[in-house]
């Protein structure tokens, strides 16, 4: 069923809230990457623009609900968002029993986990914050695998609820991407733990011509092919996942490519050496911490090749220089290619940002952990609530 439109209704002097995902990184109150601030723009914008009495409400961070915190306040957002629409965006701390709020002007609402029962998506508060609007926007792509009470039950409760302009084209650039993708399929999974996207990797499995590991999954990938991999992240207790992903793959001709060498250290501090040696010669006290230049040709090569691309997660320790080559590599590799490419997550959109390819990139999802949920196939909980409304 189709989901109705923020952008088909009119919300001249309607109180409006907007769900939106402003959970980005912060460090001493200034935000890092603000990619989620700016994807929410085009909503706000219009609906400002429409005469709207606009509320947005968002979480911030895994507060303890219930209680207030300093590091977790979304005063550093609403600073930022405040230059960015060059209008005053006051944040409002209390907020459940009513917004005052003008025709053409925005509020920002306290985080919402700051909230009992957010999380649990309680019904009471959930009819609370539903009871503060005429209209309910969904614009939070990057939270609609949680079903909680700004992003589930205040979707049930409100007079009218619809998505916003960045959820309706979240939903249909995946969605495009993925029901006909051209083949070959490849999916760039990496990051350090299996065990966050196991079922991912095991639903992309069936589906991919090429699944290329990177990060500790690698690792894990390794060791489940009897490679010693020294002093190197990795789940022991995953190998046996491992190894049945790659029989999977085998059995449909498919391939999960790993790494003939790699960049090594026994630590990562800066004055760490870091060394280039076949997989074969990691040492006992090794850190496995990057793809290696012959690596990362070969997989250039394969991408190269592609027919649509879809990545999730840096290959080495990017943020240090000395383990950012395969990263570099990878995203030199998407931008030359000819495929149709989607990428998500933040740790990925850091690289992209740091390798300056956001132009080349077909399309970049704001999701982190609701991409891979897309990607797999499951039905998102914040979206399942708009389509039961339409
Ligand atoms: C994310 O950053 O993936 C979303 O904002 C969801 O945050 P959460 O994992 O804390 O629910």
């Amino acid at each position: 069923m189709a989901i109705l439109k923020m952008t088909d209704l009119d919300l001249s002097g309607k109180r409006v809230l907007i769900r939106v995902d402003f959970n980005v990184p912060a460090k001493d109150g200034k935000i890092g990457d603000d990619t989620r601030i700016r994807a929410a723009l085009p909503g706000i914008r219009f609906a400002l623009a429409a005469g709207a009495r606009l509320m947005l409400t968002s979480h911030f961070g895994r507060p303890k609900e219930g209680e207030f915190s300093e590091s977790e306040s979304l005063a550093p957002v609403a600073r930022h968002l405040s230059g960015l629409l060059g209008v005053d965006v006051p944040l409002l701390r209390d907020w459940l029993d009513g917004v005052e709020v003008e025709p053409g002007k925005v509020v920002l609402l306290e985080n919402c986990r700051f909230n009992k029962g957010e999380k649990k998506n309680d019904e009471a508060l959930a009819r609370r914050i539903a009871a503060l609007c005429d209209i309910y926007v969904n614009d939070a792509f990057g939270t609609a695998h949680r079903a909680e009470a700004t992003t589930h039950g205040a979707a049930r409760y409100a007079p009218v609820a619809c998505a916003g302009p960045l959820m309706s084209a979240e939903l249909e650039a995946l969605g495009k991407a993925l029901a006909h993708p051209a083949s070959p399929l490849i999916a760039i999974v990496a990051g350090s733990k299996v065990s966050t996207k196991l079922t991912i990797l095991a639903a992309l499995a069936e589906k991919v011509d090429q699944l290329i590991v990177g990060g500790g999954i690698a690792n894990t990938f390794l060791l489940a092919e009897g490679v010693a991999i020294g002093d190197s992240l990795a789940e022991p207790d995953l190998v046996e996942e491992a190894r049945s992903i790659i029989k999977a793959m085998r059995a449909r001709d498919a391939a999960v490519p790993l790494p003939v060498d790699v960049v090594v250290a026994t630590d990562l501090s800066p004055r760490a050496v870091a060394r280039t040696v076949a997989v074969a010669e990691v040492g006992s006290n090794d850190r496995i911490l990057d793809f290696g230049p012959q690596t990362m040709a070969e997989l250039g090569a394969m991408i190269a090749g592609a027919g649509t691309i879809v990545w999730n997660g840096p290959i080495g320790v990017f943020e240090h220089e000395a383990f950012a080559g395969g990263t570099r590599a990878l995203a030199a590799a998407i931008a030359a290619s000819s495929a149709f490419s989607i990428a998500g997550g933040g740790d990925t959109l850091a690289a992209i940002a740091k390798f300056g390819i956001t132009d080349r990139v077909g399309y970049i999802s704001t999701g982190g952990g609701a991409f891979l949920e897309f990607l797999e196939g499951r039905e998102l909980p914040a979206v399942a609530a708009l389509r039961a409304r339409a």
